[in-house]
């Protein structure tokens, strides 16, 4: 499966450096329905700097096979929407991560779902700058 990347960015170089990733839960992770989990939603401490103002989580099961899910288009259902103020992680790493404590929907499909995340920030305070990244979960009863 491949991550979505919506651009609307020209600054290719720049995209790279500013773009999130989904640390937690770790790829495969299997998850309960109902559950309550964490999601760690990391991006490098860039020097072209970037104003960081959103972030949506979603996740959609993916059926069949998780390869023709296009979340940029679909990012299933939501489980957070709203502000993305990451903190430095410190401990000998520059990175900015946040956590956010979300709950697994109960009546979702079982088996392989994909964890999406839609990232808006603003380079340089004035070009703004959308993606989408995502990870497979396993959903379990
Ligand atoms: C995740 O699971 C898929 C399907 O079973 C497998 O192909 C892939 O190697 C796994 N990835 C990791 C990092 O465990
Ligand atoms: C996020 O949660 C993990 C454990 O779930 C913890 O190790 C980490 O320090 C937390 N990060 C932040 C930025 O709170």
């Amino acid at each position: 499966m491949r991550n979505s990347l919506l651009v609307l960015a020209s600054f290719v170089a720049a995209v790279a450096a500013q773009g999130v990733k989904i640390v937690a839960p770790a790829v495969n992770t299997t998850l309960t329905l109902g559950e309550t989990f964490v999601i760690d939603v990391e991006r490098p401490d860039s020097l072209t700097g970037s104003q960081e103002v959103a972030i949506v989580i979603g996740i959609q099961s993916c059926g069949q096979s998780c390869d023709n899910i296009n979340t940029a288009g679909d990012i299933g259902r939501p489980l957070y929407s709203g502000l993305y103020t990451p903190t430095i992680v410190g401990n000998g790493r520059a990175d900015l991560a946040q956590n956010f404590t979300v709950q697994l929907p109960d009546n979702i499909q079982t088996g392989a779902a994909v964890l999406a995340v839609a990232h808006f920030a603003l380079i340089i305070g004035t070009e703004p700058f959308l993606e989408v990244v995502n990870q497979v979960v396993e959903i379990q009863p």
